[in-house]
């Protein structure tokens, strides 16, 4: 695949991305969503404002489904997410096989993933229905070490870091050591280093300094990569699992690099 012309050098942000939005749509409390499904594929869920922009990982996986036309397109997308926090450095993810693709019936109402205008309560709410706790939701808030935002996609824009293809917990550090002041301009509202402009955070980013229990895992993060990296696959595995059912002795995957 030729990531050479694309963003930053790398279509591992955007997939990770995708695996991220199938599955972050999970409800606990009626089994809904999920990795499952693959439902993004149809209308209305591919068209909800949250997923704009996904279309270029999902096309970019068409290629492999035609090679491997046996996968369903829910395990592929998580398979691409797992294959790109490898490729970005990131750490060694499980995975397993055994998710289905489900009909346009199943599409899950629109609203199910984060607003990135809002605050903590809203992040607690929708990852708590998903099932994840304080602790995870910031391992998870990390993938932002990752990637860019995009006005023409989510009307935010820039990276959250200087190596937006490599995964670590330069997010954290930024997030401390910055000065992040409103950006001035006709977008929506985010921030930026008052030293550069160049790299942002969202509103729900920033807001995990506001609050006591968050930011504490923030610091800890921040100083300890090893300890995020860690974190982070144990929440990722478990996001990229969300309303699966598993085949009695599913084989469990770890892949090399490549
Ligand atoms: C905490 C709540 C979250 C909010 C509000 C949020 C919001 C956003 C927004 C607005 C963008 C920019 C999209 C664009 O314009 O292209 C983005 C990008 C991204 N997000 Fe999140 N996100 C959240 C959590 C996560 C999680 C849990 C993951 C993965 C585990 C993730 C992975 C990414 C990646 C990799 C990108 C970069 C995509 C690219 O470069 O194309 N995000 N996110």
């Amino acid at each position: 695949m030729d990531n050479i012309n694309y963003d930053d050098g790398s279509y591992g942000p955007v997939l990770l991305r995708l695996a991220w939005h199938a599955a972050g749509t999970y409800n606990k409390s009626d089994s809904t969503g999920g990795s499952n499904g693959s439902t993004m594929r149809h209308s209305p869920e591919s068209g909800h404002g949250a997923n704009a922009g996904l279309k270029t990982a999902r096309e970019l996986l068409e290629k492999v489904k035609a090679k491997h036309p046996k996968i369903s397109y829910a395990d592929l997308w998580s398979l691409a997410g797992v294959v790109a926090v490898q490729e970005m450095n990131g750490p060694t993810l499980k995975w397993r096989p055994g998710r289905s693709d489900l009909p346009a019936e199943k599409c899950t109402p629109d609203g199910r993933l984060p607003d990135a205008s809002k605050g903590n309560d809203h992040l607690r709410s929708i990852f708590g229905r998903m099932g994840f706790n304080d602790v995870e939701i910031v391992a998870l808030s990390g993938a932002h070490s990752l990637g860019r935002c995009h006005t023409d996609r989510s009307g935010f824009s820039g990276p959250w870091t200087r190596a937006p293809t490599t995964f670590s917990n330069e997010y954290f550090k930024l997030l401390l050591s910055e000065k992040w002041v409103e950006k001035k301009w006709n977008g929506p509202k985010q921030f930026v280093d008052a030293k550069t402009g160049e790299l942002m955070m969202l509103p729900t980013d920033l807001a995990l300094l506001s609050d006591p229990i968050f930011k504490k895992q923030v610091e800890t993060y921040a100083n300890d990569g090893a300890a995020f990296s860690k974190d982070f696959a144990a929440a990722c595995v478990k996001l990229f699992e969300l309303g699966v059912k598993f085949p009695e002795g599913a084989k469990t995957y770890e892949f090399k690099r490549l």
